[in-house]
């Protein structure tokens, strides 16, 4: 399994704070936005990456990133010119994910939950033997603002609709989906959509359409974020905080992630704490080196 992470879009909804910076690379309390949707892949045990990003930010995601080698991973990127919609990333990754199954995930979405790697882990193995896709769905107050997946006891997609006027349930599709390699041939005969967009919506409906369309729950012990405005930025960060305030533990810290994972040596999680050094991340990286 490989990941994609679509981290270009424009970013309207937090202007003036997007003009000139990507929202990706601002920060949920303590760590870049794009930290939080890696951590996860990462916890998944995927080592290999393509990130989606606008040409402008190439250099400063390299500059994060780089090759993915500091991590012990392999991070590659590809452009994506205009943000044509979410199902463009599909496109253009199609070398990158050629014939293996992946995690295609928004860069603006934060996660956190007790088991949420088990029910993720659940979606991957269910892919891995059958194909097909899955979304994951969040119960919300205000659906309407969102995708909304419609599903049987069987947890099978009955329906999934963009932004609906009448709700089928209260259950947004959040921004995470599992998919066979077939979504790129899936993606490629998208037709935009009114807003002129490649909507992932429009590759879901096409797998339910072939009757391949899972739905797995997050129910109340979840949290998920998508940070994209002004509000959910803030809530995001502070929710960030006081977990981690609280628990002396770090959501989305990648190097921590890494090294737990065994993909980095003790050595190298110093050499990457020690730039940080002065700061809270940086002690807490240094702490974890020195646990046996
Ligand atoms: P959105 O939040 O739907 O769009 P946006 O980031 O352009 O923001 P806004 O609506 O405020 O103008 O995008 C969801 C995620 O997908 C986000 O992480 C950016 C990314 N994205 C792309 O990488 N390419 C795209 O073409 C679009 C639309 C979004």
């Amino acid at each position: 399994m490989k990941a994609v992470i679509l981290a270009g879009g424009s970013g309207t909804r937090l202007y003036p704070v997007t003009i000139a910076i990507n929202k990706h690379f601002l920060p949920i309390y303590n760590k870049p936005m794009i930290y939080y949707p890696l951590s996860l892949v990462m916890l998944l045990k995927i080592k290999d990456v393509m990130f989606v990003v606008n040409p402008s930010d190439l250099e400063m995601f390299k500059n994060l990133f780089g090759d993915g080698s500091k991590l012990g991973m392999n991070i590659q990127y590809t452009i994506q010119h205009k943000p044509n919609g979410l199902a463009e990333g599909l496109i253009l990754a199609k070398d990158f994910i050629g014939n293996d199954n992946i995690l295609y995930m928004l860069g603006d979405n934060v996660f956190f939950g007790h088991d949420l790697v088990k029910i993720m882990n659940q979606a991957r193995e269910d892919i891995e033997k059958n194909g097909g896709a899955y979304v994951f769905g969040y119960s919300v107050k205000d659906p309407e603002r969102f995708g909304v997946v419609e599903f049987d006891e069987n947890q099978n997609v009955i329906s999934i609709e963009e932004k609906p006027k009448k709700p089928k349930s209260h259950y947004a599709v959040v921004g995470m989906y599992f998919y066979d390699s077939n979504a790129v041939e899936i993606a490629k005969n998208v037709k935009p959509s009114e807003r002129g967009e490649l909507e992932i919506t429009s590759v879901n409906e096409e797998y339910l359409k072939q009757k391949k369309l899972k739905v797995k729950l997050l129910g109340r012990g979840f949290a998920w974020f998508d940070a994209g405005t002004h509000d959910s930025f803030l809530e995001a960060g502070e929710f960030v905080a006081t977990i981690e305030k609280r628990t002396g533990l770090m959501i989305g810290c990648i190097e921590e992630i890494a090294y737990n994972n065994n993909w980095i040596t003790k050595e190298q999680l110093l050499e990457l704490a020690k730039p940080l050094e002065k700061t809270d991340y940086g002690k807490y990286l240094l702490e974890i080196a020195k646990e046996e």
